[in-house]
Order: C-alpha cells, then sequence, then structure tokens
C-alpha cells in the first residue's frame, strides 16, 4: 500500500519578538531564570498590527505551495486547525483559500475546506483527516493542505502570559511523502476535562498547574494505548520525540515519564539499578499514595543519572530549539518540534532515511494522541528549503510598552489605532472589515 505523510512543511512566525528574561522578567518582577531555566523559554513572537491567523497560515501556505511548485488544481483539501478563530461559521480555510486565490492562477473551488478544533490538538487531527481521505482514495491524486495557525494570547497578568506566541506551520500531505510515512498505528488518551477552555472568549480560562498533570496523565494513557496496537516502545526505537510544546518546561516532564515506561524491564533499567535501584513497582506498595510517592522520589534520581541525561541531550533538546525562541503556538506546536528536530538532524550531518519519531500531541480539554514516524529519502531536501532561521533573525524586538499595545490590538474586546512596527514584504496583510463585517487581506509585493 502506498505511504502516505508530510510531504512539505513551512513555518511562518510573528514579525515581532518580545524578549522574556530581559523585557518582560523585570517588569513583572520576576527572576529571568524562571523564564530560561524553569519554563525553558527565552523569546516569544507576536503578531504585528497587520498580521492575525489568516495572514500566517497564508504566508506559510504561499511559500509551500511556490517552493513545490503546486497551483491550486493540485490542492483537494484545505484544513485549518486553530483554537484563534475569530468566526463562528465560516471557516478560516476560507478566508486562506481566498487569500491565495488572489496570487496563483486558478482556484480552489473544487477543494474542501475545514476548520478543525480541539484545542492544540487540531493540527495533528488534520493531518489524521488528510491521511485518512488519502488512504480511502477520496483524494483523486490530489494532496491536502494543512495548515495549524494560532495567536495564543493570554489575560495580561495570567500566569499563561509567559507561553505566549504567533504562527503557523504550513504541511503537505500526500501520498510517497518527502519528509515521513505516518504509522497507521496511533494511541488516544481523551478524557472530558475542565483543564483549559474558551468558553466564548477570546482568552482562555486556565488551571494552569491542573493542566500540566492533564497533560501527562491523557499523554500517559495514549502512549499505552499505542502500545497495545504497535507493541512495546523502548528507548532505542526512536531517534527523536516529539512532543506538543506548550513550554519547554512541561516536555521536560513528560521526557522523563516517557523514559521510564520505555527502559521499564530493558537492560536500561537493569543497569540503571546499579545506581538508583529498579522502579517501584504497584503491587510493592499498600496504597496508590506510597506507590506514587516511590515513584517521585525515583524520577528524581532517574532525571540526574547519565544515561537519561545523555538520551535526553540527544532524543529530547533538539525537538526544543525553536519553541523556546517562539513561545507556544497552540496547534502549531508539536509540528515545530518534530521540524526543530529534523532541522536540527539537518545541522548535524546524522542520516535520518528509514529513522523513526515518536510523535506526541496534546489538546486541553482534554486528548492526548501518539503515533510513530518514518524519515523519508527526500526529508534532507525539505529542511534545507526551510528560511526559518531568517524569519527569526528578522522579528521586531519590542519594547514591554509595545507588547501592552500589541497585546491590546489583537484584543477582541478593545479598539486601538496602533501604527504598525514592521514594513510588510511579500506578504498578505490584514486591511480591515467588509460590509458583513468579514476580515479582508491583501498581498503586499
Ligand atoms: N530559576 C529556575 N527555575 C525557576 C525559577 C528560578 N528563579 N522560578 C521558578 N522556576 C521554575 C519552577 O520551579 C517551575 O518549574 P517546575 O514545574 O519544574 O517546578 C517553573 O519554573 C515554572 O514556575 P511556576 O510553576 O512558579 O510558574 P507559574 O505558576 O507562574 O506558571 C504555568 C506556570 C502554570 C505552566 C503557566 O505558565 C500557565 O498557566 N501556562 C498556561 C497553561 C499551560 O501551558 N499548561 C501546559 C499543559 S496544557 C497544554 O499543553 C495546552 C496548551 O498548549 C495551553
Amino acid at each position: 500500500m502506498t505511504s502516505v505523510g508530510i510531504d512539505a512543511i513551512e513555518i511562518w512566525t510573528g514579525n515581532l519578538v518580545l524578549d522574556l528574561p530581559n523585557t518582560f522578567a523585570p517588569v513583572k518582577g520576576e527572576d529571568p531564570e524562571k523564564y530560561t531555566k524553569g519554563l525553558g523559554l527565552y523569546t516569544s513572537s507576536f503578531p504585528d498590527v497587520y498580521e492575525d491567523i489568516v495572514t500566517m497560515g497564508a504566508n506559510a501556505a504561499k511559500r509551500l505551495m511556490v517552493r513545490k511548485g503546486l497551483t491550486p488544481d493540485d490542492i483537494g483539501r484545505i484544513d485549518v486547525a486553530t483554537e484563534s478563530a475569530f468566526d463562528n461559521s465560516k471557516p478560516v480555510s476560507t478566508y486562506i483559500a481566498g487569500c491565495l486565490e488572489q496570487v496563483f492562477e486558478g482556484d480552489f473551488r473544487h477543494a474542501n475546506k475545514g476548520e478543525r478544533k480541539f484545542a492544540c490538538i487540531a493540527g495533528t487531527q488534520s493531518l489524521d483527516d488528510a491521511y485518512n481521505w488519502i488512504k480511502a482514495g477520496r483524494n483523486r491524486g490530489r494532496a491536502a493542505l494543512v495548515i495549524a495557525t494560532d495567536t495564543a494570547l493570554y489575560e495580561r497578568g495570567d500566569p499563561g502570559e509567559a507561553t505566549q506566541g504567533a504562527g503557523a506551520v504550513a504541511m503537505l500531505i500526500d501520498e510517497d511523502p518527502d519528509i515521513v510515512e505516518l504509522s497507521t498505528e496511533q494511541g488516544y488518551g481523551s478524557m472530558d476535562e475542565t483543564d483549559f477552555l474558551k468558553p466564548n472568549q477570546q482568552f482562555p480560562s486556565v488551571d494552569g498547574k491542573r493542566s500540566m498533570q492533564v497533560y501527562l496523565a491523557r499523554m500517559r494513557e495514549a502512549l499505552e494505548d499505542y502500545e497495545s496496537m504497535a507493541g512495546r516502545t523502548r528507548v532505542e526505537d526512536f531517534e527523536y520525540i516529539p512532543f506538543h510544546t506548550p513550554f519547554p518546561g512541561m516536555v521536560r516532564k513528560a521526557a522523563l515519564l516517557g523514559f521510564r515506561h520505555m527502559s521499564r524491564d530493558t537492560e536500561i533499567e537493569d543497569k540503571l539499578a546499579e545506581e538508583i535501584g529498579r522502579q517501584p513497582r504497584e503491587e510493592q506498595f499498600d496504597t496508590w499514595d506510597e506507590y506514587e510517592e516511590a515513584i517521585r522520589g525515583y524520577m528524581d534520581e532517574l532525571k540526574t543519572t547519565d544515561a537519561y541525561r545523555e538520551w535526553y541531550d540527544r532524543v529530547i533538546d533538539p525537538t526544543l530549539d525553536i519553541s523556546s525562541v517562539v513561545g507556544n503556538w497552540y496547534t502549531g506546536s508539536v509540528h515545530i518540534a518534530r521540524t526543530s528536530a529534523l532541522k536540527s538532524a539537518a545541522e548535524a550531518g546524522t542520516d535520518m532515511v528509514g529513522k523513526k519519531l515518536l510523535v506526541g500531541s496534546y489538546g486541553s480539554g482534554a486528548q492526548a494522541e501518539i503515533h510513530a514516524e518514518t524519515v523519508q529519502e527526500n526529508w534532507l531536501d525539505e529542511m534545507d528549503a526551510l528560511n526559518i532561521d531568517e524569519q527569526l533573525d528578522a522579528r521586531y524586538e519590542i519594547s514591554f510598552d509595545e507588547y501592552e499595545l500589541i497585546h491590546d490590538v489583537h484584543n477582541h474586546e478593545k479598539e486601538v489605532e496602533v501604527e504598525e512596527l514592521t514594513q510588510p514584504e511579500e506578504e498578505f496583510v490584514f486591511t480591515g472589515w467588509g460590509r458583513m463585517n468579514e476580515r479582508r487581506y491583501e498581498y503586499v509585493e
């Protein structure tokens, strides 16, 4: 059966950047190391006045289509994943298709367009939809365009404010893909949770500490569910493990749990036993609380071992490079993590063909999903074509006062007139509202 997966990826960052330790922390009266060492974040991307989820998504998609030499006729489906939508009826994909039709010959009349919502996991769900559509043979030779785009803004003063970000990831899903093939096997951990939600409001209501517990619990269930289909996962099976990254500190916690799970009853556990003892087993304890305390003690020791640190530096750390300088992109976040890992492998000259990734997605509310990916022949050309470093370097650094204005500009409840801070060039821009309150866009040369 033909392989299906990700054929191309493009990333588009918001054009502004906020320095967390040097600009944000001092005003908040916080130790800069809370951001760099604690959360693992250095800077965050923000959208300029003329940017939003449509412009960022359309810009990423345009770059992808130009680079791959595609026309609208090659695309049979456009799915946008977002939790920052501004319209409860008309999907963001229609706005993005409208933008693309301004610059490409032809149109997307034939394309099925939709919008996926399940917090941050919607990007991965859209990949799934595209994968299933192609596998079912309904694509008529066409590829699917999946765009994960968000402005991840929190209420001013919310603890989540430190983890904000803005950007889009466009992915082309096709047969015989150039970057990764997706596994048929996948696992879910899904439950009705109240950890992070936006009940008809722009900024989220967040129970931050609980959201972290829910992330870990659902991720563990998803891994066990994946294993029930794909067989046991082992530490040495995967070259990289990209996780949904609301901030790198969250991934540090998930990675430690993952390593403990995958090393259990293996030679790695045997070797570590000489140093820190064996992993506690539930049946050794009278109560669940005692078992949990023992596990916490084991994990505290595990994370200091050379075996764990070497694995973390090699398998997890490279997935966090981009996230640590752009913040949370919600639906795009796990897709940035995958790209970051492959980009790092390209820079290190690692041969990745045939190697496997284990990808852990998460959306609050809550659901985790785990699947594997196999790196394909042309992955290196695709990584070489990325221009994310140039984009990151070109961002305009905002002062705290400018940050406050920009936050207000993108606050749907406020009406503020603010001059743009950067000059758009060869990109789509938001130009204002039309007669039915629709948002309007044009391409700037
Ligand atoms: N030096 C080093 N480390 C420091 C430090 C210092 N001076 N000060 C604090 N830290 C560490 C803390 O120990 C903590 O690390 P641990 O969790 O490992 O102990 C870390 O920095 C963060 O500090 P706090 O816990 O004090 O931070 P906080 O309470 O202000 O906020 C948060 C943390 C609750 C995660 C908040 O950022 C938040 O609410 N974020 C939004 C929700 C979120 O991202 N949740 C993640 C799971 S849900 C999800 O993934 C979906 C999604 O995308 C939103």
